[in-house]
């Protein structure tokens, strides 16, 4: 067996920072010096809010208290500057062991597209002051927003949380989810975790309420995760490191309920730790059932999506379904019958409605744009042939880190999709909510995913080759790409280029560096930077754009602009 070799162009060209709107040399650096101090004493987990709507905002902070006492009353304030002589809105909270001492108030009353500032009291203990924003009213020319996703804390230092927390004039941070991990010290990061001093507390894989808050309040700890929380607003979405690997409505593969207890048990407890930690407004209907939306004035709605844990089906998985694909007529049966069984549900009939309804809203206020926060890849994503580039050697090798190596491979001869957690293994849901979408009349659609550690500028098109929109995947704060050149025993960057050739609705693809999309909507167009860090094995680091997209309306949809000219797929030069 031969291996494919790529040429050294198209091999450099995917290291480089490329983009459609960015030239080929090289890129400008900003060195920085992530914060090294956390906040100590009474409030030793910093401040944060979130969800913010147009007259209110969540509060949230974490006293750390040095008496017996079961309960405590926290007084918060919100100002209008920063020295808080004009005070807005103040309030007291009474919190206690029954949540974990963490506080969240709702501030409310205050005025539409403000910034304001915020503290906590406790006796004589003041906390850090934080900073946040309402939603915005009526005509506005711009919203502006960090989106990111995927910090596990022992694979290196928040360096992207540094990095957002040095932007000033962000409406929101929006988190796709892997806000925490639920591994064990020997599980995934480990090794960087001992090396970086970074190791998880409790050390053990998290899966008692105790252990989600110990996880929650390590996370919260780290100074430049607390710099980014007091400088803006988040709006989050969980995946499924929140509670556990490859969640779905009924388990999760890193669950096992001979060992681990029951499912609805480990969920209830996450969920609680979650709510409890995070500065989010917690669902009327099931505590699952965490789908909101977010209205911009006259410009866009953030649809914040929840395809976890209320209606998921469960995921397949390669090694059963590999030894059920003897002939080409099970290949066909697999792909056209069996992954479109119309139960396989991804975000469910309240839900649906839901989104409906918030399409419909957003359309009748004349807004150009809808923001999908989505937790995986929405575009169709088939796998390369990965059979003639890799030798049996970096299987063994590979398979050492995945135990679904081998028969991955051996899947992506097979045409089928790369990733049966996405979208891509739920097919027939995603055209229900691109049928939703089109009823609706909501175009001006940008999808923005998390989970893959990988930048991503898709297009999305429905089974009949209708143009949906289009999607943008972040890389990680901290975890690895499976495109990162090291992996694949060195391949990655070429499974990266043969993943991007193989797929026409993807446009671009890169699995280097970390970093997080900074995203400035306007009502003609949007504008995507992939801002990315060089390093987060240290608090040193440098920033730079690693690529950049623009984004326009024709005829209602939201389409890449002048990227078709930039010719991307024809540099990718393959020796065959
Ligand atoms: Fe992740």
């Amino acid at each position: 067996m031969t291996k494919a070799k790529i040429t050294r162009r198209a091999a450099l060209l995917s290291g480089a920072a490329m983009g459609a709107a960015s030239c080929a040399s090289a890129p400008k650096m900003t060195p920085y010096v992530a914060v090294s101090e956390a906040s100590g004493g009474v409030f030793a987990h910093g401040v944060a809010s979130g969800d913010p709507a147009a007259t209110s905002v969540v509060l949230w902070t974490r006293i750390t208290p040095v008496t017996r006492a079961a309960i405590a009353n926290v007084a918060w304030e919100v100002a209008a500057d920063e020295s808080f002589t004009d005070i807005i809105a103040k309030g007291e909270t009474q919190t206690g062991l029954s949540r974990d001492w963490t506080v969240k108030a709702l501030a409310e009353a205050l005025s539409p597209g403000m910034t304001y500032f915020y503290r906590f009291r406790l006796g004589g203990d003041v906390s850090p002051t934080g900073r946040t924003k309402t939603l915005p009213d009526g005509a506005i020319d711009q919203a502006r927003f960090a989106v990111m996703s995927c910090s596990n804390y022992p694979f290196g230092y928040f360096n992207v949380y540094d990095l957002v927390a040095r932007h000033d004039d962000l409406d929101a941070v929006i988190h796709l989810g892997d806000y925490i991990y639920e591994y064990s010290r020997e599980g995934y990061g480990g090794d960087q975790g001992r090396a970086l001093d970074r190791e998880h507390e409790p050390p053990h894989e998290i899966i008692s309420l105790a252990d989600y808050r110990r996880r929650h309040a390590q996370y919260k700890a780290d100074p430049a995760s607390q710099a980014m929380h007091a400088k803006h607003p988040l709006i989050a979405i969980w995946d499924d490191h929140e509670t556990s690997n490859d969640s779905w409505s009924g388990g999760a593969e890193n669950h096992d309920p001979a060992t681990e207890g029951s499912w609805d048990a480990r969920r209830r407890a996450a969920l609680q730790a979650y709510y409890e930690w995070m500065p989010v407004r917690e669902p009327d209907m099931a505590p699952e059932a965490f789908f909101r939306s977010f209205s911009y004035g006259d410009l866009l709605t953030v649809a914040a999506l929840e395809t976890r844990l209320m209606a998921r089906a469960r995921q397949f998985e390669y090694s059963e379904v590999i030894p059920t694909l003897q002939t080409p007529e099970d290949v066909a049966h697999f792909r056209d019958v069996i992954l479109w069984d119309e139960s396989r549900e991804m975000l469910g009939a309240a839900q649906l409605d839901y989104l409906d309804r918030t399409f419909r809203n957003s359309v009748a206020k004349g807004q150009p744009w809808r923001l999908i926060a989505n937790q995986v890849i929405m575009a169709k994503v088939t796998a390369p042939d990965l059979n003639p580039h890799v030798e049996e050697a970096q299987i063994v090798e590979l398979e050492q880190q995945w135990n679904e190596a081998r028969a991955f491979v051996k899947m992506s001869a097979l045409g089928l999709p790369l990733n049966f957690d996405a979208w891509d293994g739920y097919p027939a849901a995603r055209e229900r909510f691109y049928d939703l979408a089109r009823e609706a009349n909501a175009g001006g659609m940008i999808v923005v995913t998390g989970d893959t550690h990988t930048w991503w500028a898709n297009d999305l098109v429905d089974k009949n080759g209708g143009h949906m929109g289009v999607e943008l995947g972040t890389h990680s704060v901290t975890s690895p790409s499976p495109y990162r050149k090291e992996f694949l025993g060195g391949m990655g960057a070429e499974y990266a280029l043969l993943t991007n050739r193989d797929n026409k609705d993807v446009r671009f693809l890169s699995g280097e560096y970390h970093g997080f999309i900074d995203l400035t909507i306007t009502r003609e167009g949007a504008r995507a930077e992939y801002k990315a860090v060089d390093t987060i094995e240290g608090g040193a680091y440098n920033a730079f754009t690693h690529a950049a997209f623009d984004i326009a309306r024709e005829d209602g949809d939201a389409r890449f602009k002048d990227m078709d000219g930039a010719g991307f797929k024809d540099r990718y030069l393959f020796d065959r």
